[in-house]
């Protein structure tokens, strides 16, 4: 069955071969067609070919799905109370998560995999095609591979986040934590995850901590990230590098050599932005142009979470992207497509070329830029996943990312 979608006003690829051969790849008076779930054609409309089915556009812009490479979905309760207290004044800090961990240590399965279901229809509906979930809140053994195996029912992205912070029960033995995550609890979590990551930050766990625990999970077959340069500078960000980790991320206080080390490998190891973090910490913003000029891999993501990032909005991490991190629009779309695709490793997504995922989002707009020049206005009319429309209820469908 093919569908050929036409009429599209502005059509962005992010295939530099179309178009101006710019990163975008735009093509205006577009059409693509799409062939089941992977596309099969992408063009002028003067140019397309016939196909089964025919959905016009009416001169809207369709942009790639954006791929969303930083979420913490699985947890119970919620921060709003913290949240006030910040913006009276008060600082954030890694202790909050602990409250989220009680929550979600004595919620059921149910409950947290409807509060994952809920959160994945709000990506999914904001235009968010693949997404990637970790666990952290659990933080025993069971806590966290129960966290992975609910996560494993909206996604396959999953990652291990066992040292997100030491739990309460171990504050005055932290090495016996240590141990527990990179030996029992990543046994049992290894089956459940794709990736391990680490918190490694000011009140979490230091660089050598992170080298340890990331290192074990390597060992067990998982591919590294990190959490890193979000509270202060850290050495973590080398850290990533050095491991080769895909992603390292906040990236906020990253020094010049930091960004030099990720400019050197651009082709390894993303630098992942959470403009939503900065937002909702009210931190001091990154500068995203510093690290695209020096020729670092870049990529945005919500970093969806109950404590310091509480939005499953992509269009509004754009939007916060362009008018505080200094990124163009042009570059900060490309980072919520392409760039998270790069960061989760997916060469099937964040493309809309031959042969990959046909995963892409029709804007109530005449231009992608209107992400950023409209922002809170809500955008995205159309989703299509893997070539099929996402409903607007997640439970409708079996769907995984
Ligand atoms: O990515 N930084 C570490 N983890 C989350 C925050 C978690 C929380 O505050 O609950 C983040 O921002
Ligand atoms: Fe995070």
């Amino acid at each position: 069955m093919t569908v050929l979608y036409t009429d599209i006003g502005e059509l962005v690829t992010n295939d530099p071969t179309q178009g101006d051969g710019d990163q975008l790849g735009i093509v205006a008076d577009a059409a693509l067609v799409v062939d089941g779930s992977e596309i099969a054609w992408v063009g002028r409309r003067a140019d397309a070919p016939d196909a089964d089915d025919r959905i016009s556009c009416a001169d809207t812009s369709v942009i790639p799905g954006f791929v969303d490479s930083h979420t913490h979905l699985v947890f119970a309760g919620e921060r709003s109370a913290e949240f006030a207290a910040r913006m009276s004044g008060q600082p954030y800090g890694a202790g909050g998560i602990a409250s989220t961990v009680v929550a979600t240590r004595t919620a059921d399965d149910a409950t947290l995999l409807a509060g994952v279901q809920r959160l994945a229809g709000e990506l999914h509906r904001a235009g968010v095609t693949t997404f990637e979930c970790k666990s952290g809140y659990g933080l025993t053994v069971e806590d966290e591979a129960r966290s992975l195996r609910i996560a494993g029912a909206v996604t396959d992205e999953t990652t291990f986040l066992g040292a997100h912070v030491v739990p309460a029960e171990f504050r005055d033995d932290r090495a016996a934590y240590i141990n527990l995550v990179s030996g029992p609890m990543l046994q049992a979590c290894a089956p459940h995850a794709r990736w391990v990551d680490v918190f490694c930050d000011r009140g979490a766990f230091d660089v050598d901590e992170a080298r340890h625990i990331l290192g074990s999970g390597m060992a067990a077959g998982l591919i590294p990230r990190l959490h890193a340069g979000q509270l202060g500078p850290s050495a973590g960000i080398r850290l990533a590098v050095e491991l080769g980790a895909a992603s390292v991320d906040h990236c906020t206080y990253a020094t010049d050599e930091d960004v030099e080390t990720l400019a050197g490998a651009a082709d390894t190891t993303v630098a992942t932005l959470l403009p939503g973090a900065e937002f909702s910490t009210r931190a001091l913003y990154p500068d995203a142009r510093r690290l695209i000029d020096a020729g670092a891999t870049v990529a945005l993501a919500t970093d969806c979470n109950p404590g310091s990032s509480f939005t499953t909005s992509m269009p509004f991490c754009i939007a916060v992207a362009v008018r505080d991190m200094h990124f163009t629009p042009a570059q900060a779309l490309w980072a919520a497509t392409a760039g998270g695709a790069a960061a989760l490793r997916r060469s099937d997504v964040g493309v809309l070329a031959v042969g990959r995922r046909a995963d892409f989002v029709r804007l109530d707009a005449p231009s992608y830029l209107h992400l950023a020049y409209r922002p809170g206005v809500p955008l995205v009319r159309d989703v299509v996943k893997a070539g099929q429309q996402v409903p607007h209820s997640y439970n409708e469908v079996e769907s995984r990312s």
